[in-house]
Parts: C-alpha cells; sequence; structure tokens
C-alpha cells in the first residue's frame, strides 16, 4: 500500500482543523497530519491532542513552523484571510504543495505572485473553492455542458447568507470588518464569482456592483440596547440576533459544534456563557465595530454577451444559494437547499415543457460540509498529489485567480458609486 501523504497545519481553526485535518482521522491511510500550528494554545493543544503529535511537530505559529523548512508534502494554509499572501510565499518557495483557504490575497498582484511562483515552482495550489466539489454544481455544470437548454444567454444568482450567520461572521466575527480581513464580495462571494465563471465556461470583461451596510450599525439599535447581549437588554425576547438565545440555547440543547465551537475549542455550557461575556460572540449586533457590506449587487458582462446578475444578501431567512440557468432551449433552476435542479425545455407552450428533476440526493449522500464539497476537495487533492487523478486541480490557482478579479474589481465598483470595472484594468 502507499504511504500517506504528509500534511502540515497552518491554523487549526474551523476550516484547517475542524473541516480539513480531521478527515486524517477517517482517511488514515490516505493522509498523515505531521505539523500543526496555531497562534491559539487551546487550538494547538486541541490539534496535538487530535492526531497524538509530540512537542516537536507542534508550532506556535505559522512562520514557526515554515521557518523549520519542509515538514511535509503538502500545507493546508488556512490562517486568517490577511496572512495567506506571505505564508504562500515562503511554503511555496519550500516547494509545498497547497491546499489555500480563500481569499488568496485582498491585492490582484499579491494573487498573480502566488500565481507564478506556484507554477515555476510546478507547486500545486488547491484553493478551497468548495462547491466545486459539491455535486449540486457538478451535476449542474453536466447539465449545461450537455447542451439542454441550449447556449446559456442569463444567469441570475443569489447568495442568500442568512441572518443568524450575517451576525455570526460578518458582524460579531472575524470577518466583519475590510480592515481586518477583507471585503465581503471577496471573502464570502469570490466562491460565487468563480463558480459563475466555471458554470458558463466564459471569462468576465466587466462589472459593475452596488451594496452597502444598511441595517448592522448604531442607529438601528433597539432603545436601551447595551452594548452585550448578555447585559439584560430590553429587547431580548423579540431581537432575532440575541447571542445568548442563539448560542447557549444551542450549547444547552448539546450542539458544540459550528458555530458554538467558534466561541471556545472545549464548547460547553460553561465555557460559552464566559465567551458571550467577554468574547466578541457576546456583542449586540448594533454595537459592533463591522463595516462590511450586509447586501451587495454585482452585474457581469461576460464573453460572447452572456450577463449575470448576482446578489448577495444578509438578510435572509435562510442560509442558501439559489441560481437560474437562462439559455436560448430551456432553462435550470437550482436550489442548494432543496437538493434539486429543475431543468424545463422550451417547446413553445409553457405548461408543457418537458421538465426534469434532477434530485441530488440520487447521488450523493454525504451533505456535510459545504454540501459535501469540503471532504470531495481533500479527495481531490490527495488524489492530484498521487497521480490518481487527471493530474489537474478542479480548483487551481490560475482558475481562483479569475474569480478573485472579478471580486476586487465589484468592491472597486460599489466603491466608485458604481462605475464600470473592466477586468483587463485589475
Ligand atoms: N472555503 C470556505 O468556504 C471557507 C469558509 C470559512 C472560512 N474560510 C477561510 O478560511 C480561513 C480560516 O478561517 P476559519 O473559519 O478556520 O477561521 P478560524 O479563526 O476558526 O481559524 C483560523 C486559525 O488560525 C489561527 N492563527 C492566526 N494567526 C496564525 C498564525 N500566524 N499562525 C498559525 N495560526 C494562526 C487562529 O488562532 C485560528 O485558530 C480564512 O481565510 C477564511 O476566510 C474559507
Amino acid at each position: 500500500m502507499e504511504k500517506p501523504i504528509t500534511i502540515a497545519v497552518a491554523g487549526c481553526g474551523s476550516r484547517g482543523l475542524e473541516a480539513y485535518a480531521s478527515k486524517a482521522l477517517k482517511y488514515s491511510d490516505r493522509m498523515k497530519i505531521v505539523a500543526v500550528s496555531d497562534t491559539n494554545p487551546g487550538r494547538l493543544a486541541r490539534a496535538k491532542k487530535m492526531f497524538g503529535l509530540n512537542d516537536d511537530q507542534c508550532y506556535d505559529s505559522a512562520e514557526a513552523m515554515l521557518a523549520k523548512g519542509r515538514l511535509a508534502e503538502v500545507l493546508f494554509l488556512c490562517t486568517p484571510d490577511r496572512d495567506h499572501y506571505k505564508e504562500a510565499m515562503t511554503a511555496l518557495a519550500l516547494d509545498y504543495h497547497l491546499l489555500l483557504e480563500k481569499p488568496i490575497s485582498m491585492y490582484a498582484n499579491e494573487c498573480r505572485d502566488i500565481e507564478r511562483l506556484a507554477l515555476e515552482r510546478r507547486r500545486q495550489v488547491v484553493v478551497c473553492h468548495v462547491l466545486r466539489y459539491t455535486v449540486f454544481y457538478q451535476k449542474l455544470k453536466e447539465i449545461i455542458d450537455s447542451g439542454a437548454i441550449g447556449d446559456v444567454v442569463s444567469v441570475q444568482a443569489i447568495e442568500a447568507v442568512g441572518h443568524w450567520h450575517q451576525a455570526h461572521s460578518f458582524i460579531r466575527g472575524n470577518w466583519r470588518n475590510a480592515g481586518l480581513s477583507s471585503p465581503m464580495i471577496l471573502q464570502k462571494c469570490c466562491h460565487d464569482m468563480d463558480i459563475l465563471l466555471w458554470l458558463t465556461g466564459k471569462h468576465c470583461k466587466r462589472v459593475s456592483s452596488f451594496g452597502s451596510l444598511k441595517h448592522f450599525n448604531a442607529e438601528h439599535a433597539p432603545e436601551g440596547a447595551p452594548a452585550r447581549c448578555t447585559d439584560g437588554c430590553p429587547a431580548a425576547d423579540t431581537c432575532p440576533y440575541n447571542a445568548v438565545r442563539f448560542y447557549m440555547g444551542r450549547a444547552e440543547r448539546g450542539w458544540l459544534g459550528w458555530p458554538v465551537n467558534v466561541l471556545d475549542p472545549n464548547p460547553t455550557v460553561e465555557t460559552i456563557g464566559k465567551a458571550l461575556r467577554e468574547g466578541p460572540y457576546g456583542r449586540c449586533v448594533y454595537r459592533c465595530d463591522n463595516d462590511v457590506v450586509d447586501h451587495q449587487v454585482v452585474n457581469l458582462d461576460l464573453e460572447d454577451g452572456v450577463t449575470v446578475s448576482f446578489t448577495m444578501c444578509g438578510h435572509t431567512n435562510y442560509n442558501n444559494r439559489e441560481i437560474r440557468i437562462m439559455g436560448t432551449r430551456g432553462e435550470i433552476r437550482g436550489d442548494m437547499e432543496k437538493k434539486a435542479l429543475e431543468v424545463l425545455k422550451f417547446c413553445g407552450e409553457q405548461d408543457q415543457a418537458e421538465k426534469e428533476i434532477v434530485d441530488i440526493t440520487k447521488f450523493t449522500t454525504d451533505f456535510s460540509g459545504h454540501m459535501g464539497g469540503d471532504v470531495r476537495m481533500i479527495d481531490d487533492l490527495l488524489d492530484l498529489i498521487t497521480g490518481e487523478g487527471d493530474g489537474t486541480a478542479l480548483s487551481d490557482i490560475t482558475k481562483s485567480v479569475e474569480s478573485h478579479l472579478v471580486a476586487l474589481a465589484a468592491e472597486k465598483s460599489r466603491l466608485n458609486n458604481g462605475a464600470v470595472v473592466e477586468i483587463s484594468e485589475m
């Protein structure tokens, strides 16, 4: 039997440890964690215990681990957004293959630097565009490519972030402030830009965008609301964003996975209570240092006259993605939450269109982590490194850079009153 692929992990948080490295427990014949790093001692201790590592295999930062040279074949680079560039460049110079969390970087030139170095050193860089690996989008791509709806003319897509997810990650959490992380359209929606380009098979020529942070600011705080939900808020019973109800309610019901475990690596009713009283997740959503948008629309003008209209919105009940692909001979409507695609072929009478419902549950039962995308991406990466695949990554650095350029162009447009931005200028 082949030896398992050795992995070093930079950033043992939700993605690095819980979503990706933890797969080594299940697929021990395919991957082995040999070094881990995290600046948070609790996270590092959890990683050490999870893989039975010794002290020499645990580092208190990615920088300290990278300073030791190449310790494994692949680096899972899952540190905060603003650290990716420097660490990726160092790791590529050490000849690591990379599983690189998005965003690659918030600067177009840095995205290109990573691409250039990866190509120069012939290293694989798989960017974590997990949606590409879901059966939902793979089936959708298959149907489009089969020509079932003719040529794609226009696409309408929505990323419904979900009000609770908006509150957790983008108001109270790590991605609340573009200066500390990156703009919402990049950090959250580079996935959507990537999937839209991939599905249509077209390059993007230009974009325009509008959006703002409309609601989550002091102006909209309920009267008398204190800085923390733990401090006796008069609106506690009616506010949909009551942190005590959201996190403690889950902890008390025994749900200690994401997002509760973001508050503390060892979630219990006691540690979650302390985190709510003292940490960022107990803050009133109207009294945080957030500045990323809570809604944004983007128009894309693709090659061959194909258009896309995309909406990201935090003011939705569900955390979901919906899409409508309109072609010359039919249309497809997709709803991730419902795990279904509806394919309609035109026949001249709208009530008589040939209709097929593609039930995604018939093709997979694994809807864990990003609808099964996380695990399938890791599988694909391992195939790539062992040479079992076709030698190309579904989400390689070159394809991923384009999605970042489109997202950065959208942000540039939004900040310039919706002015059209040519991708060639980026
Ligand atoms: N692909 C996706 O769908 C997806 C989803 C969520 C997050 N992300 C991205 O993944 C990355 C990680 O996000 P997360 O949700 O795991 O965040 P997280 O906060 O749970 O994990 C990040 C970890 O990195 C650690 N860290 C910080 N500085 C470090 C350093 N210098 N060296 C080593 N460790 C360091 C932190 O202590 C933390 O444990 C982010 O860039 C984020 O945007 C991607």
